[in-house]
Protein backbone atom coordinates (compact mmCIF):
# COMPACT_ATOMS: atom_id res chain seq x y z
CA UNK A 1 0.00 0.00 0.00
CA UNK A 2 1.55 3.41 -0.80
CA UNK A 3 1.31 6.52 1.28
CA UNK A 4 -0.54 9.03 -0.89
CA UNK A 5 -2.30 11.98 -0.17
CA UNK A 6 -4.92 13.88 -2.46
CA UNK A 7 -6.96 16.67 -1.88
CA UNK A 8 -10.33 15.26 -3.31
CA UNK A 9 -11.33 11.67 -4.29
CA UNK A 10 -14.32 11.02 -6.09
CA UNK A 11 -15.82 7.73 -6.56
CA UNK A 12 -16.94 7.11 -9.89
CA UNK A 13 -17.24 9.26 -13.47
CA UNK A 14 -20.73 9.75 -14.50
CA UNK A 15 -22.31 12.90 -14.27
CA UNK A 16 -21.84 13.93 -10.57
CA UNK A 17 -18.36 12.37 -10.72
CA UNK A 18 -17.41 14.51 -13.69
CA UNK A 19 -19.16 17.89 -12.50
CA UNK A 20 -17.54 17.60 -9.50
CA UNK A 21 -14.15 16.99 -10.69
CA UNK A 22 -14.10 19.92 -12.96
CA UNK A 23 -15.60 22.75 -10.92
CA UNK A 24 -13.28 21.63 -7.90
CA UNK A 25 -10.43 21.80 -10.28
CA UNK A 26 -11.14 24.84 -11.28
CA UNK A 27 -10.84 25.84 -8.44
CA UNK A 28 -7.45 24.78 -8.04
CA UNK A 29 -8.10 21.98 -6.57
CA UNK A 30 -6.22 18.72 -7.55
CA UNK A 31 -8.37 15.80 -7.82
CA UNK A 32 -7.97 12.18 -7.91
CA UNK A 33 -11.41 10.06 -10.15
CA UNK A 34 -11.44 6.68 -9.07
CA UNK A 35 -13.33 4.10 -12.08
CA UNK A 36 -14.22 0.50 -11.77
CA UNK A 37 -14.69 0.38 -15.51
CA UNK A 38 -12.66 0.39 -18.29
CA UNK A 39 -11.66 4.15 -19.63
CA UNK A 40 -13.25 3.42 -23.55
CA UNK A 41 -10.35 4.97 -25.10
CA UNK A 42 -8.49 2.01 -27.40
CA UNK A 43 -9.88 0.27 -30.39
CA UNK A 44 -10.62 -3.53 -30.56
CA UNK A 45 -10.02 -5.44 -33.20
CA UNK A 46 -12.43 -4.40 -34.94
CA UNK A 47 -11.11 -1.41 -35.32
CA UNK A 48 -13.99 0.09 -33.14
CA UNK A 49 -13.75 1.04 -29.38
CA UNK A 50 -17.34 0.08 -28.71
CA UNK A 51 -19.52 -2.97 -30.27
CA UNK A 52 -22.50 -2.93 -32.26
CA UNK A 53 -25.66 -3.16 -30.70
CA UNK A 54 -26.96 -5.92 -32.94
CA UNK A 55 -23.24 -8.10 -32.34
CA UNK A 56 -22.82 -8.14 -28.61
CA UNK A 57 -19.17 -9.35 -27.75
CA UNK A 58 -17.02 -9.35 -24.70
CA UNK A 59 -16.87 -5.39 -24.97
CA UNK A 60 -20.99 -5.34 -24.10
CA UNK A 61 -21.72 -6.36 -20.50
CA UNK A 62 -19.93 -6.08 -17.08
CA UNK A 63 -18.42 -9.60 -16.27
CA UNK A 64 -21.31 -11.63 -17.37
CA UNK A 65 -20.99 -14.58 -19.39
CA UNK A 66 -24.49 -14.30 -21.01
CA UNK A 67 -26.05 -11.14 -22.31
CA UNK A 68 -28.67 -9.71 -20.48
CA UNK A 69 -30.63 -8.14 -23.32
CA UNK A 70 -33.22 -5.27 -22.05
CA UNK A 71 -35.26 -6.54 -24.95
CA UNK A 72 -34.80 -10.43 -24.74
CA UNK A 73 -36.91 -11.64 -27.04
CA UNK A 74 -37.71 -10.78 -30.72
CA UNK A 75 -40.50 -13.17 -32.49
CA UNK A 76 -41.09 -14.83 -29.58
CA UNK A 77 -37.00 -15.92 -29.31
CA UNK A 78 -34.80 -15.75 -27.16
CA UNK A 79 -31.85 -13.49 -28.34
CA UNK A 80 -29.25 -14.10 -25.77
CA UNK A 81 -26.17 -15.22 -26.10
CA UNK A 82 -22.80 -16.69 -24.36
CA UNK A 83 -19.93 -14.09 -24.42
CA UNK A 84 -16.67 -14.16 -22.66
CA UNK A 85 -16.48 -12.65 -19.26
CA UNK A 86 -15.06 -9.27 -19.47
CA UNK A 87 -15.07 -5.56 -17.87
CA UNK A 88 -17.63 -4.36 -20.36
CA UNK A 89 -19.61 -1.44 -20.42
CA UNK A 90 -23.22 -2.12 -19.48
CA UNK A 91 -23.98 -3.55 -16.23
CA UNK A 92 -26.83 -5.42 -15.90
CA UNK A 93 -26.99 -5.93 -12.01
CA UNK A 94 -29.71 -8.28 -10.76
CA UNK A 95 -31.23 -6.71 -7.17
CA UNK A 96 -34.28 -8.55 -5.64
CA UNK A 97 -36.25 -8.97 -8.71
CA UNK A 98 -35.23 -6.22 -10.95
CA UNK A 99 -32.35 -5.79 -13.32
CA UNK A 100 -30.61 -2.47 -12.82
CA UNK A 101 -28.65 -1.56 -16.14
CA UNK A 102 -25.86 0.86 -15.15
CA UNK A 103 -22.66 1.80 -17.48
CA UNK A 104 -19.09 0.80 -16.42
CA UNK A 105 -16.34 2.78 -17.24
CA UNK A 106 -14.98 6.51 -17.63
CA UNK A 107 -18.44 8.26 -18.38
CA UNK A 108 -20.57 6.29 -15.93
CA UNK A 109 -23.48 6.18 -17.69
CA UNK A 110 -23.35 8.47 -20.30
CA UNK A 111 -21.56 6.20 -22.35
CA UNK A 112 -24.18 4.05 -22.54
CA UNK A 113 -27.51 6.10 -22.26
CA UNK A 114 -29.73 7.32 -25.25
CA UNK A 115 -28.54 11.00 -24.44
CA UNK A 116 -32.04 11.95 -24.06
CA UNK A 117 -31.80 15.39 -22.01
CA UNK A 118 -34.84 16.37 -20.39
CA UNK A 119 -35.27 18.74 -17.99
CA UNK A 120 -38.75 18.59 -16.09
CA UNK A 121 -41.37 20.87 -16.53
CA UNK A 122 -41.30 23.30 -14.07
CA UNK A 123 -44.26 22.53 -11.73
CA UNK A 124 -43.68 19.38 -11.48
CA UNK A 125 -39.75 20.16 -9.91
CA UNK A 126 -41.57 20.64 -6.38
CA UNK A 127 -42.38 16.95 -6.41
CA UNK A 128 -38.69 15.79 -7.59
CA UNK A 129 -36.40 17.69 -5.16
CA UNK A 130 -38.71 19.38 -2.49
CA UNK A 131 -35.85 20.58 -0.34
CA UNK A 132 -34.26 22.79 -3.21
CA UNK A 133 -35.06 26.24 -4.77
CA UNK A 134 -36.57 25.37 -7.67
CA UNK A 135 -36.31 29.47 -8.87
CA UNK A 136 -31.83 28.97 -8.51
CA UNK A 137 -32.16 25.88 -10.36
CA UNK A 138 -34.60 26.66 -13.68
CA UNK A 139 -32.38 30.10 -14.04
CA UNK A 140 -28.67 29.40 -13.06
CA UNK A 141 -27.83 25.34 -12.92
CA UNK A 142 -30.52 23.77 -15.69
CA UNK A 143 -29.27 26.37 -17.98
CA UNK A 144 -25.59 25.68 -16.69
CA UNK A 145 -25.99 21.41 -16.84
CA UNK A 146 -27.53 21.60 -20.27
CA UNK A 147 -24.70 23.64 -21.54
CA UNK A 148 -21.86 21.84 -20.12
CA UNK A 149 -23.86 19.07 -21.50
CA UNK A 150 -24.56 20.23 -25.37
CA UNK A 151 -27.94 19.70 -25.02
CA UNK A 152 -29.90 20.38 -28.56
CA UNK A 153 -33.29 19.56 -30.06
CA UNK A 154 -33.34 18.14 -33.38
CA UNK A 155 -34.23 20.31 -36.57
CA UNK A 156 -37.85 19.97 -37.20
CA UNK A 157 -37.78 20.02 -40.64
CA UNK A 158 -34.77 17.12 -40.97
CA UNK A 159 -37.10 15.35 -38.59
CA UNK A 160 -39.97 15.44 -40.92
CA UNK A 161 -38.28 14.54 -44.39
CA UNK A 162 -35.64 11.41 -43.33
CA UNK A 163 -35.98 8.06 -42.80
CA UNK A 164 -34.60 7.12 -40.03
CA UNK A 165 -37.31 8.97 -37.97
CA UNK A 166 -40.15 7.12 -39.64
CA UNK A 167 -40.73 5.20 -36.61
CA UNK A 168 -40.70 8.46 -34.45
CA UNK A 169 -43.73 10.16 -37.13
CA UNK A 170 -45.86 6.78 -36.52
CA UNK A 171 -45.32 7.48 -32.81
CA UNK A 172 -46.24 11.41 -33.38
CA UNK A 173 -49.56 10.47 -35.87
CA UNK A 174 -50.71 7.82 -33.46
CA UNK A 175 -50.41 9.99 -30.20
CA UNK A 176 -52.44 13.03 -31.64
CA UNK A 177 -54.85 11.02 -32.89
CA UNK A 178 -55.53 9.82 -29.71
CA UNK A 179 -55.39 13.42 -28.26
CA UNK A 180 -51.94 13.36 -26.78
CA UNK A 181 -48.97 16.18 -27.08
CA UNK A 182 -46.26 14.54 -28.84
CA UNK A 183 -43.28 17.08 -27.89
CA UNK A 184 -39.68 16.97 -28.95
CA UNK A 185 -36.48 15.68 -26.72
CA UNK A 186 -33.77 16.77 -26.63
CA UNK A 187 -30.35 14.75 -26.96
CA UNK A 188 -26.75 15.22 -26.61
CA UNK A 189 -26.01 13.39 -29.55
CA UNK A 190 -24.19 16.16 -32.65
CA UNK A 191 -27.21 16.79 -34.65
CA UNK A 192 -25.48 17.81 -37.40
CA UNK A 193 -23.46 14.38 -37.15
CA UNK A 194 -26.97 12.50 -37.83
CA UNK A 195 -27.72 14.53 -40.87
CA UNK A 196 -24.32 13.33 -42.41
CA UNK A 197 -24.56 10.13 -41.73
CA UNK A 198 -27.81 10.30 -43.21
CA UNK A 199 -26.35 11.32 -46.29
CA UNK A 200 -23.67 8.66 -46.30
CA UNK A 201 -20.16 11.29 -45.64
CA UNK A 202 -19.41 9.95 -42.55
CA UNK A 203 -19.53 6.78 -40.45
CA UNK A 204 -22.65 5.53 -39.12
CA UNK A 205 -23.54 4.79 -35.15
CA UNK A 206 -26.67 6.31 -34.53
CA UNK A 207 -27.62 5.02 -38.06
CA UNK A 208 -25.77 2.21 -37.71
CA UNK A 209 -27.88 0.94 -34.70
CA UNK A 210 -25.17 2.02 -32.01
CA UNK A 211 -26.90 2.36 -28.12
CA UNK A 212 -26.38 0.72 -24.78
CA UNK A 213 -22.70 -0.65 -25.52
CA UNK A 214 -21.09 2.91 -26.66
CA UNK A 215 -21.08 5.01 -29.45
CA UNK A 216 -18.37 5.05 -32.21
CA UNK A 217 -18.84 8.88 -32.84
CA UNK A 218 -22.04 10.95 -32.64
CA UNK A 219 -22.88 11.16 -29.19
CA UNK A 220 -21.35 13.52 -26.88
CA UNK A 221 -20.84 11.47 -23.41
CA UNK A 222 -18.85 13.09 -20.82
CA UNK A 223 -15.61 12.19 -22.11
CA UNK A 224 -16.03 14.17 -24.86
CA UNK A 225 -18.12 17.50 -22.35
CA UNK A 226 -16.82 17.60 -18.57
CA UNK A 227 -13.97 15.17 -18.13
CA UNK A 228 -12.63 15.82 -21.56
CA UNK A 229 -12.65 20.00 -19.75
CA UNK A 230 -11.56 18.67 -16.77
CA UNK A 231 -8.37 17.02 -17.68
CA UNK A 232 -7.87 20.22 -19.43
CA UNK A 233 -7.13 21.86 -16.55
CA UNK A 234 -3.99 19.82 -15.60
CA UNK A 235 -5.53 18.87 -11.85
CA UNK A 236 -7.59 15.67 -12.20
CA UNK A 237 -6.29 12.38 -13.05
CA UNK A 238 -8.09 9.11 -13.72
CA UNK A 239 -7.79 5.89 -12.62
CA UNK A 240 -9.77 3.38 -14.79
CA UNK A 241 -10.13 -0.22 -13.30
CA UNK A 242 -9.76 0.77 -10.02
CA UNK A 243 -13.02 0.07 -7.21
CA UNK A 244 -13.36 1.22 -4.43
CA UNK A 245 -14.28 -0.86 -1.31
CA UNK A 246 -13.81 0.91 1.75
CA UNK A 247 -13.66 4.98 2.87
CA UNK A 248 -12.43 5.48 6.66
CA UNK A 249 -11.76 8.28 8.98
CA UNK A 250 -7.98 8.24 8.96
CA UNK A 251 -5.49 8.71 12.17
CA UNK A 252 -4.27 12.00 10.93
CA UNK A 253 -6.89 13.31 9.66
CA UNK A 254 -9.36 12.92 6.22
CA UNK A 255 -10.16 9.68 4.96
CA UNK A 256 -8.39 6.12 4.41
CA UNK A 257 -9.91 5.19 1.19
CA UNK A 258 -9.38 1.01 -0.04
CA UNK A 259 -9.28 0.89 -3.77
CA UNK A 260 -8.76 -2.52 -5.98
CA UNK A 261 -6.83 -2.71 -8.91
CA UNK A 262 -8.84 -4.97 -11.62
CA UNK A 263 -7.55 -6.70 -14.48
CA UNK A 264 -10.27 -7.10 -17.23
CA UNK A 265 -11.70 -10.52 -16.17
CA UNK A 266 -12.46 -8.56 -12.94
CA UNK A 267 -9.81 -10.23 -10.97
CA UNK A 268 -8.27 -7.84 -8.45
CA UNK A 269 -4.87 -7.85 -9.01
CA UNK A 270 -3.47 -5.51 -6.16
CA UNK A 271 -4.92 -3.30 -3.19
CA UNK A 272 -4.38 0.17 -2.13
CA UNK A 273 -5.13 2.82 -0.26
CA UNK A 274 -5.29 6.58 -0.47
CA UNK A 275 -5.63 9.33 1.87
CA UNK A 276 -8.49 11.83 0.67
CA UNK A 277 -8.79 15.07 2.80
CA UNK A 278 -12.21 14.74 1.10
CA UNK A 279 -14.49 12.34 -0.93
CA UNK A 280 -17.31 12.37 -2.98
CA UNK A 281 -19.48 9.91 -3.32
CA UNK A 282 -20.57 9.48 -7.09
CA UNK A 283 -20.57 5.71 -7.74
CA UNK A 284 -24.45 5.87 -8.96
CA UNK A 285 -27.21 5.45 -7.02
CA UNK A 286 -27.12 1.43 -6.42
CA UNK A 287 -23.32 2.21 -6.35
CA UNK A 288 -23.02 4.95 -3.39
CA UNK A 289 -25.70 3.52 -1.60
CA UNK A 290 -24.81 0.07 -1.42
CA UNK A 291 -20.74 1.50 -0.28
CA UNK A 292 -22.43 3.27 1.94
CA UNK A 293 -25.33 0.70 3.90
CA UNK A 294 -22.13 -0.91 4.00
CA UNK A 295 -19.83 1.24 5.40
CA UNK A 296 -22.25 1.85 7.66
CA UNK A 297 -22.86 -2.08 9.45
CA UNK A 298 -19.67 -2.78 9.08
CA UNK A 299 -18.27 -0.64 11.40
CA UNK A 300 -16.07 1.56 8.72
CA UNK A 301 -18.57 4.92 8.81
CA UNK A 302 -20.82 3.89 12.17
CA UNK A 303 -21.58 7.75 12.55
CA UNK A 304 -23.64 7.67 9.04
CA UNK A 305 -27.37 8.50 10.20
CA UNK A 306 -30.71 6.57 9.49
CA UNK A 307 -31.33 7.69 6.10
CA UNK A 308 -28.76 5.66 4.25
CA UNK A 309 -30.23 3.43 2.10
CA UNK A 310 -33.52 4.30 1.67
CA UNK A 311 -35.79 5.99 -0.66
CA UNK A 312 -34.72 4.19 -3.96
CA UNK A 313 -37.01 4.12 -7.09
CA UNK A 314 -36.94 3.09 -10.05
CA UNK A 315 -38.21 5.97 -12.16
CA UNK A 316 -41.20 3.91 -12.87
CA UNK A 317 -39.77 2.92 -15.78
CA UNK A 318 -41.50 0.57 -17.98
CA UNK A 319 -41.50 -0.11 -21.92
CA UNK A 320 -44.13 -1.83 -24.31
CA UNK A 321 -44.11 -2.37 -27.96
CA UNK A 322 -47.32 -1.87 -29.95
CA UNK A 323 -48.04 -3.91 -33.34
CA UNK A 324 -48.98 -1.10 -36.15
CA UNK A 325 -51.33 -2.25 -39.38
CA UNK A 326 -49.21 -2.77 -42.86
CA UNK A 327 -49.77 0.57 -43.69
CA UNK A 328 -47.73 1.92 -41.22
CA UNK A 329 -44.48 0.89 -41.48
CA UNK A 330 -41.89 2.35 -38.62
CA UNK A 331 -39.00 1.98 -41.02
CA UNK A 332 -36.07 -0.59 -41.98
CA UNK A 333 -33.10 2.13 -40.43
CA UNK A 334 -34.11 3.51 -37.24
CA UNK A 335 -31.87 6.33 -35.52
CA UNK A 336 -30.88 4.64 -32.18
CA UNK A 337 -31.49 8.42 -30.70
CA UNK A 338 -34.68 8.97 -29.76
CA UNK A 339 -35.82 12.47 -30.28
CA UNK A 340 -39.81 12.30 -29.26
CA UNK A 341 -42.21 11.74 -26.79
CA UNK A 342 -45.90 11.25 -25.36
CA UNK A 343 -46.64 13.60 -22.57
CA UNK A 344 -49.21 12.65 -20.28
CA UNK A 345 -47.77 13.20 -17.24
CA UNK A 346 -50.36 15.48 -15.38
CA UNK A 347 -53.87 13.42 -16.37
CA UNK A 348 -51.96 9.73 -16.68
CA UNK A 349 -48.97 10.27 -14.67
CA UNK A 350 -46.95 8.67 -17.64
CA UNK A 351 -44.08 10.04 -20.08
CA UNK A 352 -43.17 7.66 -22.55
CA UNK A 353 -40.45 8.05 -25.06
CA UNK A 354 -40.87 7.31 -28.89
CA UNK A 355 -38.04 4.37 -28.87
CA UNK A 356 -36.58 2.92 -31.65
CA UNK A 357 -36.33 -0.69 -32.44
CA UNK A 358 -32.68 -1.02 -34.65
CA UNK A 359 -33.50 -4.55 -36.12
CA UNK A 360 -32.72 -3.75 -39.65
CA UNK A 361 -35.64 -5.10 -40.87
CA UNK A 362 -39.43 -4.05 -41.11
CA UNK A 363 -41.17 -4.73 -38.08
CA UNK A 364 -44.43 -3.05 -37.95
CA UNK A 365 -43.34 -2.25 -34.45
CA UNK A 366 -44.16 0.80 -31.91
CA UNK A 367 -41.79 0.92 -29.21
CA UNK A 368 -41.56 2.55 -26.13
CA UNK A 369 -40.06 3.24 -22.96
CA UNK A 370 -42.14 4.86 -20.53
CA UNK A 371 -41.17 7.27 -17.35
CA UNK A 372 -43.99 6.74 -14.74
CA UNK A 373 -45.05 8.55 -11.10
CA UNK A 374 -44.50 6.00 -8.50
CA UNK A 375 -44.90 5.97 -4.79
CA UNK A 376 -42.86 3.07 -3.93
CA UNK A 377 -39.69 3.06 -2.49
CA UNK A 378 -37.22 -0.03 -1.93
CA UNK A 379 -34.77 -0.32 0.84
CA UNK A 380 -31.34 -1.17 0.99
CA UNK A 381 -29.92 -3.49 3.77
CA UNK A 382 -26.30 -4.81 4.94
CA UNK A 383 -27.11 -9.01 4.41
CA UNK A 384 -24.43 -10.14 7.22
CA UNK A 385 -24.98 -13.87 6.39
CA UNK A 386 -24.16 -13.36 2.28
CA UNK A 387 -22.01 -10.42 3.05
CA UNK A 388 -23.45 -8.30 0.43
CA UNK A 389 -26.17 -5.34 0.23
CA UNK A 390 -29.30 -6.34 -0.98
CA UNK A 391 -32.65 -4.40 -2.27
CA UNK A 392 -36.21 -4.85 -0.63
CA UNK A 393 -37.89 -4.13 -4.55
CA UNK A 394 -41.34 -5.60 -4.80
CA UNK A 395 -41.94 -6.90 -8.48
CA UNK A 396 -45.63 -6.26 -7.89
CA UNK A 397 -44.58 -2.33 -7.64
CA UNK A 398 -44.37 -2.47 -11.36
CA UNK A 399 -48.17 -2.33 -11.57
CA UNK A 400 -48.31 0.99 -11.03
CA UNK A 401 -46.39 1.62 -13.82
CA UNK A 402 -48.15 -0.33 -15.95
CA UNK A 403 -51.88 1.42 -15.59
CA UNK A 404 -50.22 4.66 -15.84
CA UNK A 405 -48.84 3.66 -19.49
CA UNK A 406 -51.99 2.10 -20.44
CA UNK A 407 -53.71 5.42 -19.58
CA UNK A 408 -51.71 6.22 -23.34
CA UNK A 409 -51.36 2.79 -25.10
CA UNK A 410 -54.93 1.39 -24.36
CA UNK A 411 -55.92 4.52 -25.47
CA UNK A 412 -53.73 4.63 -28.95
CA UNK A 413 -54.74 0.54 -29.51
CA UNK A 414 -58.37 1.15 -29.28
CA UNK A 415 -57.91 4.84 -31.68
CA UNK A 416 -55.79 2.61 -33.97
CA UNK A 417 -57.55 -0.72 -33.97
CA UNK A 418 -54.22 -2.32 -32.88
CA UNK A 419 -52.97 -4.59 -29.90
CA UNK A 420 -49.51 -4.96 -28.00
CA UNK A 421 -46.38 -6.86 -28.88
CA UNK A 422 -46.54 -10.10 -27.08
CA UNK A 423 -42.68 -11.87 -28.11
CA UNK A 424 -40.62 -8.80 -26.90
CA UNK A 425 -40.05 -9.66 -23.21
CA UNK A 426 -40.73 -13.26 -23.15
CA UNK A 427 -43.73 -15.22 -25.37
CA UNK A 428 -47.22 -13.81 -24.55
CA UNK A 429 -45.65 -11.40 -22.32
CA UNK A 430 -46.47 -7.27 -22.95
CA UNK A 431 -44.63 -5.09 -20.47
CA UNK A 432 -40.89 -4.58 -19.75
CA UNK A 433 -41.50 -4.70 -16.34
CA UNK A 434 -38.39 -6.29 -15.50
CA UNK A 435 -36.05 -3.94 -15.26
CA UNK A 436 -34.83 -0.14 -14.85
CA UNK A 437 -32.40 2.13 -16.60
CA UNK A 438 -32.93 5.20 -13.90
CA UNK A 439 -31.89 4.09 -10.50
CA UNK A 440 -32.28 6.93 -8.12
CA UNK A 441 -32.04 7.46 -4.53
CA UNK A 442 -30.74 5.33 -1.50
CA UNK A 443 -28.65 8.78 0.16
CA UNK A 444 -31.53 10.91 -0.28
CA UNK A 445 -31.05 14.80 -0.42
CA UNK A 446 -31.76 16.72 3.14
CA UNK A 447 -32.12 12.94 4.37
CA UNK A 448 -29.12 11.17 4.45
CA UNK A 449 -27.53 14.26 3.76
CA UNK A 450 -27.95 18.40 4.75
CA UNK A 451 -29.14 20.02 1.26
CA UNK A 452 -25.81 20.30 -0.26
CA UNK A 453 -25.57 16.86 -0.18
CA UNK A 454 -22.37 16.70 2.80
CA UNK A 455 -23.26 13.09 4.76
CA UNK A 456 -24.29 13.72 7.64
CA UNK A 457 -21.89 12.47 10.55
CA UNK A 458 -18.43 13.25 8.93
CA UNK A 459 -17.07 16.75 7.61
CA UNK A 460 -15.71 16.26 4.26
CA UNK A 461 -17.67 13.24 2.92
CA UNK A 462 -20.23 14.12 -0.04
CA UNK A 463 -22.48 12.20 -2.01
CA UNK A 464 -23.00 13.95 -5.65
CA UNK A 465 -24.93 11.54 -7.76
CA UNK A 466 -28.42 10.58 -8.52
CA UNK A 467 -28.46 8.76 -5.69
CA UNK A 468 -29.31 12.20 -3.95
CA UNK A 469 -32.50 12.51 -5.84
CA UNK A 470 -35.53 10.38 -4.40
CA UNK A 471 -36.81 8.10 -6.58
CA UNK A 472 -38.47 9.60 -9.65
CA UNK A 473 -37.53 12.55 -11.62
CA UNK A 474 -41.25 12.73 -13.93
CA UNK A 475 -38.92 12.58 -16.75
CA UNK A 476 -35.24 10.98 -17.75
CA UNK A 477 -32.31 11.85 -14.76
CA UNK A 478 -29.40 13.06 -16.13
CA UNK A 479 -29.98 16.77 -16.52
CA UNK A 480 -31.73 17.17 -13.15
CA UNK A 481 -28.36 15.04 -11.69
CA UNK A 482 -26.14 17.03 -13.18
CA UNK A 483 -27.60 20.62 -12.64
CA UNK A 484 -27.92 19.43 -8.89
CA UNK A 485 -24.46 18.45 -8.85
CA UNK A 486 -23.59 22.30 -10.20
CA UNK A 487 -26.04 23.51 -7.64
CA UNK A 488 -24.33 21.68 -4.56
CA UNK A 489 -20.51 21.64 -6.15
CA UNK A 490 -20.52 25.27 -6.01
CA UNK A 491 -21.58 25.95 -2.49
CA UNK A 492 -19.46 23.04 -1.53
CA UNK A 493 -16.46 25.28 -2.87
CA UNK A 494 -17.70 28.67 -1.54
CA UNK A 495 -18.12 27.24 2.07
CA UNK A 496 -15.91 24.10 2.68
CA UNK A 497 -12.58 24.72 0.94
P1 LIG B 1 -23.32 6.87 -13.15
O1 LIG B 1 -23.96 5.54 -13.02
O2 LIG B 1 -23.41 7.58 -14.42
O3 LIG B 1 -21.77 6.75 -12.78
C1 LIG B 1 -21.29 6.02 -11.69
C2 LIG B 1 -19.90 5.48 -12.03
O4 LIG B 1 -19.29 4.99 -10.83
C3 LIG B 1 -19.90 4.32 -13.01
O5 LIG B 1 -19.01 4.60 -14.07
C4 LIG B 1 -19.44 3.12 -12.18
O6 LIG B 1 -18.69 2.18 -12.91
C5 LIG B 1 -18.60 3.79 -11.12
N1 LIG B 1 -18.52 3.04 -9.85
C6 LIG B 1 -19.52 2.41 -9.18
N2 LIG B 1 -19.06 1.87 -8.04
C7 LIG B 1 -17.74 2.15 -7.97
C8 LIG B 1 -16.71 1.86 -7.02
N3 LIG B 1 -16.98 1.18 -5.88
N4 LIG B 1 -15.45 2.27 -7.29
C9 LIG B 1 -15.17 2.97 -8.43
N5 LIG B 1 -16.12 3.28 -9.35
C10 LIG B 1 -17.38 2.88 -9.12
N6 LIG B 1 -30.78 9.04 -18.53
C11 LIG B 1 -31.20 10.12 -19.22
O7 LIG B 1 -31.34 11.20 -18.65
N7 LIG B 1 -31.45 10.02 -20.57
C12 LIG B 1 -31.33 8.84 -21.24
O8 LIG B 1 -31.54 8.79 -22.46
C13 LIG B 1 -30.93 7.68 -20.51
N8 LIG B 1 -30.86 6.45 -21.10
C14 LIG B 1 -30.30 5.38 -20.42
C15 LIG B 1 -30.08 4.18 -21.08
C16 LIG B 1 -29.42 3.14 -20.43
C17 LIG B 1 -29.20 1.83 -21.12
C18 LIG B 1 -28.97 3.32 -19.08
C19 LIG B 1 -28.25 2.23 -18.34
C20 LIG B 1 -29.21 4.51 -18.43
C21 LIG B 1 -29.87 5.55 -19.08
N9 LIG B 1 -30.10 6.77 -18.44
C22 LIG B 1 -30.60 7.84 -19.15
C23 LIG B 1 -29.76 6.96 -17.02
C24 LIG B 1 -28.47 7.76 -16.79
O9 LIG B 1 -27.43 7.23 -17.58
C25 LIG B 1 -28.13 7.68 -15.29
O10 LIG B 1 -29.20 8.27 -14.57
C26 LIG B 1 -26.84 8.43 -14.96
O11 LIG B 1 -25.75 7.89 -15.65
C27 LIG B 1 -26.56 8.39 -13.46
O12 LIG B 1 -25.50 9.29 -13.19
P2 LIG B 1 -24.65 9.17 -11.87
O13 LIG B 1 -23.67 10.29 -11.86
O14 LIG B 1 -25.58 9.06 -10.71
O15 LIG B 1 -23.90 7.76 -11.94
Amino acid sequence: ADAARVPALVIGTGYGGSVAALRLAQAGVDVHMIEMGMAWDTPGPDGKIFANTTKPDQRSYWLRTRTKQPLSNFLGFPIDKDIPRYTGILDAEEMGGIIVYQGRGVGGGSLVNGGMAVTPRRENFGAVLPSVNADEMYDVYYPRANSGLGVATVDPAWFDSVDCYQYARVGRKHAQRSGFPFVFVPDVYDWDYMKKEAAGTVPKSALDGEILYGNNYGKKSLQKTYIAQARDTGRVTISPLHKVTSVSPASGGGYTVVIDQLNTSGDTTATKSVTADRVFFAAGSVGTSKLLTRLKATGALPGLNGEIGKGWGDNGNVMCGRANHLWDPTGKVQSSIPCGGIDNWAAGGAFAEVAPLPTGIETYASFYLSITKTPHRAEFSWNAGAGRVDLNWQTAWKQTSIDAAKTIFDKINAKEGTIYRTDLFGTYKIWGDHLTYHPLGGAVLDKATDNYGRLHGYSGLYVIDGALIPGNTSVNPFVTITALAERNIEKIIATDL
